[in-house]
């Protein structure tokens, strides 16, 4: 059954949407089916994967609110394996445009439940706010994945973002599960990156994923090219620490010992990713 992994954290810059859409396209690299759900009105997840996304006449909003179906709005094969349900600032008035809808909590879950099995993995991109957007993507997912970026104030908002896991979990999706955190925008350089890591280490009860992100200026220069970073820059650390985590969710999904001072570049040799029909697609719409 695929695996939904909501990215979430109400803080903005912490690096969601660089983790979203560069664990997608290395779970993709390593020959996994991947969707990537961006339900956030900045579309920075649909643009950064080389969709232009004010060009688009149908997204995930259109869906919502029932001016287009599925099918009409869902992209496939931006990249090898990789698909995305495309967002951009008409979602923006979704908080206003969903009130007296029926279930609207259900939304999201009510479009992904029939073809989640399509996919190996679904990666939501989260707004950068505790909204109903958000509400949605943790309504459908199994699991939450926090992107912490290492600075001084990274636990702050963190026990606020656990409680409404935990309404979500009680209310609405009894299943939802907390995937762990992951560290971001690390600094080798200096104390405080480090100091951070053993801080929230210390403070939390959840899952800390071992892969840690470094700042890597790579990383932020991608998404102006519309690439993930394994096809931007395919030998930088960003790169490669990408693939460390996309590995690192793969074995926690299959259940294996993750170490990670031992990268199986085997699982990514099986496929070179490419850049996918995507011009023509948009084109046609
Ligand atoms: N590891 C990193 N190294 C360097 N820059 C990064 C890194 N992660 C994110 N960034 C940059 O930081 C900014 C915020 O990241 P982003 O992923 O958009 O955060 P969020 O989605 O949480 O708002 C972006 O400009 C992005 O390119
Ligand atoms: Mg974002």
């Amino acid at each position: 059954m695929g695996r939904i992994i909501a990215i979430a954290n109400q803080k903005g810059g912490v690096g969601k949407t660089t983790t979203s859409i560069n664990l997608s396209a290395c779970l993709a690299e390593a020959g996994k089916k991947v969707l990537v759900v961006d339900i956030d009105p900045q579309g920075n997840a649909t643009s950064g994967l080389g969709v232009e996304k004010n060009e688009l006449e149908n997204t995930i909003y259109e869906l919502f609110v029932g001016e287009c179906e599925l099918s009409d709005c869902l992209i496939e094969n931006v990249l090898d394996n990789l698909s995305v349900l495309p967002s951009n600032v008409n979602l923006s008035g979704a908080e206003i445009d969903l009130i007296g809808i029926e279930k609207r909590e259900f939304l999201l879950k009510k479009y992904i439940t029939p073809i989640r099995d399509n996919y190996d993995f679904v990666i939501i991109d989260c707004p950068p706010s505790l909204n109903i957007l958000t509400v949605n993507a943790m309504t459908t997912a199994d699991t939450v994945l926090v992107p912490i970026q290492c600075e001084y104030y990274a636990l702050e908002g963190l026990s606020q973002l656990i409680h409404t896991i935990n309404l979500v979990k009680q209310r609405l999706n009894p299943e939802l599960e907390m995937e762990g955190v992951v560290f971001t925008m690390y600094d080798a350089r200096t104390n405080l990156s480090l100091e951070v890591v053993e801080n929230v280490k210390k403070n939390l009860k959840q899952n800390v994923y071992k892969t840690i992100i470094p700042r890597n200026i790579r990383l932020a220069e991608a998404p102006s090219h519309g690439l993930p970073i394994n096809l931007y820059d395919s030998k930088s650390v960003g790169a490669e620490n990408y693939r460390l985590l996309a590995q690192e969710v793969i074995y926690n999904d299959e259940g294996k010992e993750f170490d990670v001072n031992s990268f199986d570049s085997s699982i990514f040799d099986k496929k070179e990713t490419k850049k996918g029909k995507l011009s023509k697609l948009i084109k046609k719409k």
